[in-house]
């Protein structure tokens, strides 16, 4: 299994099983719900082994739990450790939240309070799951609507010091930045600037909903203009780091989605790279 993958992406959804199946349009690769494949047999996990057999996959999950106090979940640890040996993917990857408290899951990804406790106590549980795993995993920065009134540090100080002390990657959703960066009024730029771009797996940018002074982060719109943009400053102080569109409401026609992809394809060719950057691997 690799770390890090290169190129573009996309978010493999079963809308589109036939396109890729019959047409192979041109991505470079496709990122993959874990937990919709980790029921055994089925059409599902069908479709996936006849994609895959053309494209190299990345696994995202949900129900990870991180930073949960619950201890980790073994047989969903298992199940993942299975679907991987399955497809081979270059980065397994879920999110930098919690999911649940005293074995309750809510299915929504709360965010954690930025604190030295909490940086010691996610250490330990990364450890167990990249030991476990036997390859480094990448966590997400969500979307919040709240924080802490005890944080320590801000997000993007907790993100670089976790990746630092846990040695794990971080997949950079620059939409998130953006939706986090409005429903709290900080500038977006300052979260990318402290991110370091050799432990970053790959980008996500996706659409959202603006109510104007905050942000729904819905996953079922075009890329906004903002996002561009700092997708464009990103990619100009990081370096041309793999990058994928996810979409998960609303889902259109997939030509619509490769059409975007082009204007993602587009902007990393025409961003000149600050000097910090060049050199970074793509
Ligand atoms: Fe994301």
């Amino acid at each position: 299994m690799n770390q890090t993958a290169f190129g573009f992406g996309l978010g493999l959804r079963a809308e589109h099983y036939r396109d890729f199946i019959d047409r192979r349009p041109a991505v470079d690769w496709l990122e993959v719900i874990t937990e919709n494949y980790l029921v055994p047999g089925g059409r599902p996990l069908a479709n996936l082994d006849r994609i895959r057999r053309d494209y190299p996959m990345i696994m995202h999950g949900v129900s990870l739990s991180i930073g949960c106090t619950d201890p980790l979940n073994r047989s969903y640890l298992t199940e993942l450790k299975d679907l991987a040996r399955r497809i081979d993917p270059w980065v397994i990857s879920d999110h930098l939240c919690f999911t649940g408290v005293d074995h309750t899951n809510v299915h929504d990804l709360l965010p954690l309070p930025y604190t030295e406790e909490a940086l010691t106590h996610l250490e330990g549980r990364i450890a167990e799951v990249q030991d476990f795993l036997g390859m480094r995993i990448a966590l997400e920065n969500v979307s919040s609507y709240i924080s802490y009134q005890h944080d320590e540090l801000t997000e993007w100080e907790f993100l670089a010091e976790l990746a630092r002390r846990a040695d794990c990657l971080l997949l950079l959703d620059v939409n998130n930045v953006y939706v986090s960066s409005v429903n709290h009024g900080f500038e977006p730029r300052r979260f990318i600037d402290a991110i370091p771009a050799e432990r970053v797996s790959h980008i996500h940018l996706a659409g959202h909903e603006d109510h104007g002074s905050y942000i729904i982060d819905t996953h079922d719109h075009p890329i906004c203009d903002g996002v561009w943009d700092l997708y464009r400053y990103t990619v100009g102080r990081l370096g041309p780091l793999a990058t994928m569109i996810e979409r998960d409401d609303n889902i259109p026609e997939l030509g619509e989605l490769l059409a975007e992809l082009d204007i993602v394809r587009a902007i990393r060719d025409s961003t000149e790279l600050e000097p910090a950057a060049v050199g970074v691997a793509g």
